[in-house]
């Protein structure tokens, strides 16, 4: 049998990282089943050439033929270009993947502050709707005004995602005591501003504790349920990462902390993340496009092999991934192969050669 993957590089430097999932999974040998990749469009490049971001074609080759798939990263424009959305974000909603999970940890053994981590992010609503429009008013002036949706069924089941990782994480944490700081029980952490956005966090929050206060099997008994208003989670985030166990959030806000919490560990260019939806996953770096060290060949890899490990992992593969990502941790560990994000000099490919010489 073999492992049939979409492969999506888009843009950037999402093109020089792509090639490093590729070369560790094939790295694996005989431990999955043979990888097969399908290169596939999309992105601003793609757009600006044949005027989609998205083409159809990469969509039925996904929806029809892959059992996975890997994404790059897109440029997209911070001015409004008429006919260009993100394929990014069109890609979730097509594919229905509405859940984004982003572990976010420290090296065990290594310097700086302990985190252990994952950041749940919805994926297919809230601001990311983009329903957005623009008016002029009587005084001549612009107005302009976003709709936000919070809806019960995807607030529900990102809840049920959430939950079932704190679970999973604890069975995990049971089997390897030694491998973890976090000694207390499985916790999730509701990230919300309801405080001031009353009815849709509002809705969001009461419907992501209903999900173990309202399951009639009492399933989720052992985890903690805590909530945290956005800012200050942000404050504790930044003081006392430790803290946080799983973290549940609607779009927006889970986007927003990722990348603050990715700084805590050292790089963007190291924290991973898969899109889940009940029928297909796609694994791809939490970074963007990186213009500013795009064709230097010193984008960092780790997010986009770690990526590939989560993709395994979601298709059943844990061994393997677990591999992946011990090889990477001692990579980073041993710090003698680094790109300049955390302060080495080593090139995308030396960061990858030396992943593959620990497998
Ligand atoms: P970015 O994530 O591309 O870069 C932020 C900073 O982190 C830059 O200094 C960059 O050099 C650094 N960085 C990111 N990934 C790195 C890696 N692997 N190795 C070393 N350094 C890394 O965010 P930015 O600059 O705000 O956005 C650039 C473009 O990417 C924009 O067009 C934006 O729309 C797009 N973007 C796409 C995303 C996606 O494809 N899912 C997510 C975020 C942004
Ligand atoms: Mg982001």
């Amino acid at each position: 049998s073999t492992l049939k993957l979409g492969m999506i590089p888009a843009d950037g430097i999402g093109r020089e990282v792509l090639p490093a999932a590729q070369r560790v999974l094939e790295a694996l040998g005989s431990s999955i089943p043979k990888p097969e990749f399908i290169p596939l469009l999309a992105g601003w490049d793609h757009f600006t050439k044949f005027g989609t971001a998205l083409p159809e074609e990469t969509i039925q080759v996904l929806k029809t033929e892959c059992d996975g798939a890997m994404f790059g990263a897109v440029s997209s424009p911070s001015n409004k270009v008429e006919g260009y959305s993100s394929p990014i974000v069109a890609l979730r909603k097509h594919l229905d993947l509405y859940a984004n999970i982003r572990p976010v940890a420290s090296v065990p053994g290594m310097e700086g502050k302990q985190v252990n981590m994952v950041i749940v992010r919805e994926n297919t609503e809230c601001l990311y709707v983009k329903q957005e429009k623009i008016e002029t008013l009587p005084d001549g002036t612009k107005k302009a005004v976003a709709i936000r949706q919070i809806t019960e069924r995807a607030s529900s089941r990102i809840g049920r995602m959430a939950f079932e990782l704190a679970l999973k994480r604890a069975e995990e944490r049971a089997a390897n005591p030694g491998g973890s700081f976090w000694k207390g029980p499985p916790k999730v952490t509701i990230i919300h501003k309801s405080n001031v956005l009353s009815v849709t966090d509002g809705l969001f929050r009461e419907t992501v504790r209903a999900v173990k206060e309202k399951d009639a099997s009492n399933r989720y008994a052992s985890v903690d349920l805590e909530e945290q208003i956005v800012d200050s989670m942000v404050y504790r985030l930044f003081r006392e990462p430790e803290i946080f166990d799983v973290t549940v959030a609607p779009n927006l806000y889970g986007d927003i902390i990722s990348d603050g919490a990715a700084a805590l560990v050292g790089s963007l260019g190291l924290v991973p993340s898969i899109n889940a939806g009940d029928h297909f996953a796609m694994g791809e770096p939490v970074h963007g496009s990186a213009p500013d060290i795009e064709g230097k060949g010193i984008a960092n890899p780790i997010a986009t092999i770690r990526s590939a490990a989560l993709l395994l992992s979601h298709l059943g593969y844990t061994g393997p991934a677990a591999r992946i990502n011990a090889a990477v941790n001692s990579v980073l560990l041993e710090g003698q192969v680094s790109t300049p994000d955390l302060g080495g000099k080593s090139s995308t490919n030396e960061v990858i050669d030396a992943v593959i010489r620990k497998l």
